[in-house]
């Protein structure tokens, strides 16, 4: 049986059948989803998940290459400067764009690589006077979609007065910065046997924890969780604790990612929340001590429905109707009587108490349970 896997099927995705459905048998080279029926070999099954050509995919695995024989004395200061353990971090293949112009140098010898690298905006070439590669003196982060292949790379200054302080890939055929999770291709083996993952905002958060031996992490790359990278995250496990800071915009980004989660997660309540203390990152607590950064997330996460009623505390507070989150709620959690029923509990309780504190009445034990009786919570 180790010959087969299941995973969930491109083709279904975004359907009704968010199940693994798709069976891989690796001996045979083969695939079929006993769902749809799509079925091919492994080149197809990258195709179908990845909807780029591969020919793009090798042209960042060629610019890599280039990029790990640069690593330099300057590359090995600043990963040392970071704290980070080389051993540790191998598998993420951190590397080194130079100003050596080696790929420039690579891609003359190749028309087609130079097209590819263009493309995949490697090197700038609008103005044929003056041609440029678009990582120079930058730690290069090889960003792997979630099937391994390099889909694009983020590229941190060495020099924190330099902007922008992380470059990274636009849009391209192969990269689609909203579709992947950094991190989850190289720290799936520990997000499995785990079964939990936390979600980060920044790379190398997620590099500098699997540092220090916490290896279960992946990072959004600084923006709001999307529909296709819970869909991938929930293929290794639905238990993900999203840690952002707990400053305005850490609270803000926490707040869609929940939006998120309730719109796109098949099961939203398996989700966790902790906000960091303001201005203090993964990277600063588990620099510290692993131990400090895993009590600091412990001790301030809150549940999924802990952190609705939070949002319909917030929403009382500053005035603003809880009907337009229900309504959200009635139309996203319908596949989910369990979660709809609890999320209009916590509304009707928060309503109550919010009402109560103003008239300074407390709802007695006995009016809840009956409330919990009637929604049958
Ligand atoms: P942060 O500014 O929080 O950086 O950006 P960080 O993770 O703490 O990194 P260090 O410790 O300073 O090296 C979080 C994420 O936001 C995106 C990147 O994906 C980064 O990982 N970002 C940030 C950019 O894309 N560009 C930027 O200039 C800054
Ligand atoms: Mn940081």
């Amino acid at each position: 049986m180790d010959n087969f896997s299941f995973i969930k099927c491109p083709c279904c995705y975004g359907g009704e059948h968010f199940r693994d459905n798709l069976q891989i048998c690796k001996q045979e080279d083969f695939f079929i989803c006993l769902e749809c029926g799509v079925m091919g070999d492994t080149n197809k099954l990258i195709l179908l998940e990845s909807k780029a050509p591969l020919q793009n995919f090798k042209a960042n695995q060629a610019a890599q290459q280039v990029f790990l024989k640069q690593k330099s004395d300057k590359f090995y200061s600043y990963i040392n400067h970071r704290g980070l353990n080389e051993e540790r971090i191998k598998r993420f293949c951190l590397s080194y764009a130079s100003n050596d112009k080696n790929l420039l140098s690579l891609a003359k010898e190749n028309k087609m690589l130079f097209e590819l690298f263009e493309n995949n905006h490697l090197i700038n070439a609008r103005n044929p006077d003056n041609v440029y590669e678009t990582f120079r003196g930058r730690l290069m982060f090889p960003i792997k979609n979630h099937i391994g292949l390099i889909a694009g790379f983020g590229g941190r200054t060495l020099n924190d007065e330099a902007t922008p302080k992380y470059l990274n890939s636009q849009q391209s055929a192969t990269f689609n910065k909203s579709e992947i999770l950094y991190g989850l291709y190289e720290n799936k083996p520990y997000i499995q046997e785990k079964d939990e993952a936390y979600v980060f905002e920044g790379y190398m958060d997620v590099v500098s924890c699997a540092s220090k031996g916490v290896n279960n992490c992946v990072a959004t790359m600084g923006i709001a969780i999307s529909k296709k990278q819970l869909f991938n995250l929930s293929r290794v496990t639905n238990n993900a604790t999203f840690i952002y800071d707990g400053d305005t915009a850490g609270r803000k980004a926490m707040r869609s990612a929940l939006m998120s989660v309730i719109a796109h997660h098949p099961s939203p309540a398996s989700t966790c929340y902790s906000f960091l203390p303001e201005g203090v990152d993964p990277d600063d607590l588990v620099k510290t001590s692993p131990g400090l950064f895993l009590h600091t997330v412990d001790k301030n996460k809150i549940t999924f429905h802990e952190f609705l009623s939070i949002i319909f505390e917030e929403n009382l507070a500053s005035g603003i109707s809880n009907e337009e989150t229900n309504t959200l709620l009635e139309k996203e959690l319908k596949k989910n009587q369990y979660i709809k029923a609890k999320a209009n509990l916590i509304s009707i309780l928060c309503d109550r108490e919010y009402k109560d504190r103003k008239h300074n009445i407390t709802i007695e034990n006995d009016d809840n349970n009956e409330l919990i009786h009637r929604i049958g919570g």
